[in-house]
């Protein structure tokens, strides 16, 4: 199992490129199985949960092609099997993405039930309620969701919770269902929006995207399409925390400020100077040390859940105390025993963490527990004083990509060493 080896050495300094978002690519891959005409998606990150919804969709007889790292071709013309097995699905819980697009294309999908994860038990019961609400009939056996419909029906679903992948499973279903279908209390994550963008230029008709509520009047077939994945704003609020956290100033190009506005305000709050264009942002603390802030998590357009674990690390060595609110994951704290183990002041109370800054870490051997949890614990090594060891950084190459080569182009001194076998 790989490590990182991270010695905090003073301010990030420099520039890198933003790749495309990670959870627009994993839907946007998923809505291949549509359409019986290919879909070309560019400007995918070249992530493992991208290879991984690769091989589910290729194990199914999806062709996947791959013409460069950030280019995939899917036609999903030669599906011999809608099954998602267990050993794919537990690597990555997306993989229900490809249950409503199996049951609105192909009338049938088995898919392995995800089960919980390190940050909260993450049911998919919304999902199975609106395929339901379309006509479905699902049966839960042996572990698997198993459903089936002839012809899904469009209808009026109501999320008494706010799900992203919830949204956007049910509007890939109501893609091709009889009729109009309503989604309230829909998801306005950017993600939600690229995948209805996507599904348009692939002929679906689909309005509302980004708003609570989406409407989509089925159609009977896809047509071939192209889509550009839009750039990922939680990469992008990762490498800026992580500049304020060691007083830094760096240049995120390729990337687009208006999808992280509330991090962005929350930067700003810290003490830094933020100058954005329509694709860059770069953030200046003119070697001051930043702030504490208050964070409060909430669906998009609130402050992201998945930004906390990188805020509560510059919290950490902030001036004064600040206060985080966790609202949409019930465990999503894990992060903050780890970076005790670095001499930080940290009171996790129910859902909020009272974090008391201190000028400097102290480095010391810490563990990754989940993806964004283990970017929280690099921007902290890069804050500490002296060599910091960091295991299981297999989260991290789910979601960032070139995570050691980034850094290092913003000067810090990281790098990956292989666990020798014992
Ligand atoms: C998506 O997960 C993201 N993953 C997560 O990013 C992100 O943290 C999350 O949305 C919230 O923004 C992808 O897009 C692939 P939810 P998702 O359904 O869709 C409850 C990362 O780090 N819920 O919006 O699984 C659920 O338990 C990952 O990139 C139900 O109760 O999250 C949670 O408390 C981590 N029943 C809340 O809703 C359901 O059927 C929000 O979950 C579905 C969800």
């Amino acid at each position: 199992m790989d490590k990182f080896v991270i010695e905090g050495n003073g301010p990030l300094n420099g520039e890198i490129a933003a790749s495309g978002a990670k959870n627009a690519a994993l839907p946007i891959l998923c809505a291949a199985l549509l359409s019986d005409a290919p879909l070309t998606v560019t400007n995918v990150p070249d992530l493992w949960d991208v290879g991984t919804t690769g091989k589910l969709l290729g194990q199914m007889g999806v062709s996947v092609s791959r013409p460069d790292a950030h280019t995939r071709v899917l036609d999903a013309r030669g599906i011999t099997t809608c099954v998602a097995p267990y050993e794919l699905v537990r690597t990555m819980r997306a993989s229900i993405l490809v249950l409503g697009p199996l049951v609105a294309a192909r009338g049938e999908a088995h898919v392995s039930l995800p089960g919980g994860c390190a940050i909260g038990a993450r049911p998919v019961n919304l999902h199975l309620m609106g395929l339901e609400a379309m006509g479905a009939e699902i049966k839960l056996e042996g572990g698997f969701v198993h459903a089936k419909a002839k012809k899904l029906k469009g209808a009026r679903i109501v999320f008494d919770t706010v799900t992203v992948t919830g949204t956007e499973n049910l509007m890939m279903a109501a893609v091709l269902a009889e009729g109009e279908t309503v989604l309230e209390n829909a998801a306005r994550e950017p993600e939600v929006v690229d995948l209805a963008r996507c599904l348009r230029a692939m002929g679906a008709k689909l309005s509302g995207e980004g708003t609570t509520t989406i409407h989509v009047q089925g159609v009977a077939k896809l047509h071939a399409a192209e889509h550009r994945v839009l750039p990922d704003r939680i990469e992008t609020g990762t490498y800026l925390a992580a500049a304020a956290a060691t007083r830094g100033r760096v240049l995120i190009r390729d990337t687009d400020p208006g999808l992280l506005d509330a991090v962005l305000v929350k930067l700003q709050q810290a003490g830094a100077i933020i100058r954005t264009g329509t694709d860059f942002i770069e953030l200046d603390m003119q070697g001051q040390r930043p702030k504490a802030v208050n964070i409060h998590t909430m669906a998009h357009p609130g402050f992201p859940t998945d930004m906390q674990a990188q805020m509560m690390a510059m919290n950490c060595v902030a001036e004064g105390t600040g206060t985080i609110r966790e609202t949409i994951f019930e465990n999503r704290f894990m992060h903050a025993n780890e970076l005790l183990r670095l001499g930080a002041d940290i009171r996790v109370e129910g859902n909020t963490a009272i974090i008391t800054g201190k000028e400097r870490l102290q480095a010391a051997p810490i563990m990754a527990t989940d993806l964004r949890a283990s970017a929280s614990l690099v921007i902290a090594a890069l804050a500490a004083d002296g060599e910091t060891l960091i295991d299981r950084i297999y989260h991290m190459d789910r979601g960032y990509e070139g995570i050691e080569q980034k850094f290092r182009a913003l000067g810090a001194q990281i790098k990956r060493v292989e666990k020798l076998l014992p």
